[in-house]
């Protein structure tokens, strides 16, 4: 027989990402539809282990689906990963009665809820949330598409600089691991050259290209670089070509925790909202311990381990498109 759900709680936990507000509305709203009560846990598993948990109705969710960051606050708790602590933590949610949780976050998020699920008799659904884009299991991630917007605004400008001092510019994006942020960036604001981990091209090549590129009269260039990037960040980047190839005058930025913030783009709230709506109603139709995502316009369930487990690979013909798009 299935579980009875009555009261869920909703967090966000890891890095911040916008849309994060926008997926916690779609979570408060359909549960209130579905007649449950729902509580909001305040800083991620920090919170849950310290019972900062309040009741949150549709008023207390409304004006935020547009703004960035998380109402609910975020953390990235190193008690968490303490059997103590979860137990705490189980300890909380049941000292308010919770049946259920949603997980707003990214890999971090669904390791503590996948080791948490088989701790103790309380079912998690995740939604991926975080600027990342590396999670398996869903085509995008909430906040993936702002972050590339914010990026491709700053490397806009960063052009204008770049054009008119016949400059070459090393910008360094976020990712972690993952090259999705810096191959979207790199085709979206026209780059030069991209590095990526999922795409090997040392030193050497990477000049190469500059190399050709000056020959073609490319006055200006910029690079993009994963802060993943095996070859080092921006700033390592930059200083082993100088010593090579000292064409361009060479600058560095470090576009940074920028790309974290802003009002999501409505690509991102509508994936909040679709996802926030498959957690609760994936909840009560007793799907447990598994990531809502969605591959090809529809809505698909993986577990946990699958989402954290698999790799989330680029597609190589973009990075062969961004090459030819480059000459
Ligand atoms: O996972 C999101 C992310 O912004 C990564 O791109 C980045 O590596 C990391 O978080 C930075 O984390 P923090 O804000 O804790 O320094």
């Amino acid at each position: 027989m299935s579980r009875v759900i009555k009261r869920i709680a909703v967090f966000t936990s890891g890095g911040d990402a916008p849309g994060m507000n926008a997926a916690v509305r779609a979570v408060v709203r359909t549960a209130t539809y579905h007649d449950l009560h729902v509580y909001g846990v305040y800083g991620g598993y920090e919170g849950m282990i310290n019972g900062d948990l309040r009741r949150l109705e549709p008023r207390n969710v409304g004006n935020i689906i547009h703004r960035g960051g998380t109402i609910l606050k975020t953390a990235r708790s190193q008690r968490f990963r303490e059997a103590a602590g979860r137990q705490q933590a189980y300890e909380s949610l049941q000292a308010f009665d919770i049946d259920a949780c949603v997980a707003i976050g990214g890999d971090g998020t669904f390791t503590g809820a996948s080791v948490f699920s088989k701790e103790h008799d309380i079912p998690f659904i995740g939604v991926p949330g975080t600027i990342d884009n590396d999670l398996f299991g869903t085509d995008y991630t909430i906040g993936f598409d702002t972050a590339i917007n914010t990026a491709v605004e700053a490397v806009d400008k960063i052009r204008d600089t770049a054009d008119s001092h016949n400059r070459l510019f090393f910008v360094e994006v976020m990712g972690r691991h993952s090259g999705y942020i810096a191959l979207h960036t790199g085709i979206g604001s026209g780059a030069g050259c991209v590095l990526i981990p999922e795409h090997d091209m040392n030193i050497n090549t990477l000049i190469d290209v500059l190399k050709k590129g000056a020959k073609r009269k490319k006055l200006f260039s910029v690079v993009i670089v994963a802060e993943g990037s095996p070859y080092g960040g921006a700033t390592e980047i930059a200083a082993a070509v100088k010593e090579k190839f000292d064409f361009y005058d060479t600058k560095v930025t470090i576009i940074g925790h920028l790309q974290r913030g802003g009002s999501p783009t409505c690509l991102d709230r509508v994936l909040a909202s679709r996802l926030g709506y498959a957690a609760v109603e994936s909840l009560l139709n007793g799907t447990e311990n598994v990531m809502v995502g969605i591959i090809n316009d529809e809505v698909v369930r993986t577990p946990f381990d699958e989402a954290i487990g698999k790799a989330k690979p680029v597609n190589q013909d973009l990075v062969r498109m961004s090459e030819i798009l480059a000459i």
